[in-house]
C-alpha cells in the first residue's frame, strides 16, 4: 500500500478547494493526510470546513499584522533571523517598486506574519504545503524555511488561470476581460515569483460568447476541484517511488 504524505493547507476564504481535498483524502482518491488548515483571515467558511473534518485550524490576522505595522516597524519586532539584504537579493515578487521604503515595508511587514505562520506549521511532520486559495504572496524568507532540500519544491499553490498568462489576484476576471474564449486553472510549485513557478497540471474550459463573468468562475472551480487532489496526488507518487 502507498504511504500516505502529510499535508498542511493554507486558505482565505470559502475553501472550495479545501473541501475537494478534505473529500479526496477522505474517500481515499488519494494517498495524504491534512494535518492542518491555517487563514490569514478570521472566521472565514474554509475554516469551518476544516474543523467539521476534524482538522486543526489556526488562523493568522495578516490584517491586523499590517494595521499595527503601519504604527511602525522595531526591530525588534522582526524574526531574530530575518535578513533583509538577503530577501531583497532573493524575492521577484516587487519588480518595478514604487519606492525601495515601500518594498522593505512590505518585505519586513511579511516577515512578521510569516514567522507566526512557520512558529505553527514547523511543528508539524509536514510533507507538503498546499495552498488552496491562499490569497497572500509568500516571501523568500517563508519559502527558504519550508523548501529546505535544495532543489525540492514543497509549497504548491492553484491559480485561477491558464499560467503564465494572467497571474496575479484575479485569474478569471483577467481572462473573461481579455475576451479569451478558453479559461483555465494551473497548479504549480510556489518559487520566488507571483505565480511563476514549475507547473505541476493544468485543466482548461470553453468560454462560450454569452458566458458572465460568474459562469467563468463556476467553469473554472469545478476545474479546480478535480485538478488539485490529482496534483497532491502526482506528489505523492513522486514521495513513494523515491522511498522505494
Ligand atoms: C480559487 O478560484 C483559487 O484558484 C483562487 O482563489 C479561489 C479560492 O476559492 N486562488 C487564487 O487566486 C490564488 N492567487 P476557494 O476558497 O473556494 O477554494
Amino acid at each position: 500500500m502507498a504511504k500516505k504524505i502529510n499535508v498542511g493547507t493554507l486558505i482565505s476564504g470559502g475553501g472550495t478547494n479545501l473541501q475537494a481535498i478534505i473529500d479526496a483524502c477522505k474517500s481515499n482518491l488519494i494517498d495524504a493526510n491534512i494535518l492542518f488548515t491555517g487563514s490569514d483571515n478570521p472566521g472565514v467558511k474554509g475554516l469551518e470546513r476544516a474543523q467539521k473534518a476534524d482538522i486543526d485550524t489556526f488562523v493568522v490576522d495578516y490584517a491586523g499584522i499590517i494595521t499595527s505595522c503601519k504604527k511602525g516597524i522595531n526591530d525588534a519586532d522582526l524574526p531574530s533571523d530575518f535578513n533583509l539584504e538577503e530577501i531583497l537579493s532573493k524575492q521577484k515578487l516587487v519588480e518595478n517598486s514604487a519606492s525601495k521604503e515601500q518594498l522593505v515595508f512590505f518585505l519586513k511587514t511579511r516577515a512578521i506574519a510569516e514567522r507566526k505562520l512557520l512558529d505553527i506549521i514547523l511543528a508539524y511532520d509536514m510533507d507538503l504545503l498546499v495552498l488552496a486559495g491562499f490569497m497572500r504572496v509568500l516571501t523568500p524568507y517563508f519559502i527558504d524555511r519550508i523548501n529546505t532540500e535544495p532543489g525540492i519544491y514543497k509549497i504548491m499553490n492553484i491559480h485561477p488561470a491558464l499560467l503564465p498568462s494572467f497571474p496575479g489576484t484575479d485569474g478569471y476576471g483577467d481572462t473573461f476581460r481579455y475576451g479569451c474564449k478558453i479559461g483555465g486553472c494551473t497548479v504549480h510549485y510556489i518559487d520566488y515569483g507571483e505565480d511563476t513557478g514549475p507547473i505541476i497540471g493544468q485543466k482548461a474550459f470553453e468560454i462560450e460568447d454569452n458566458d458572465t463573468l460568474e459562469d467563468v468562475k463556476k467553469k473554472g472551480l469545478v476545474k479546480e476541484w478535480e485538478l488539485f487532489p490529482q496534483c497532491i496526488q502526482k506528489f505523492a507518487d513522486s514521495q513513494n517511488k523515491q522511498s522505494r
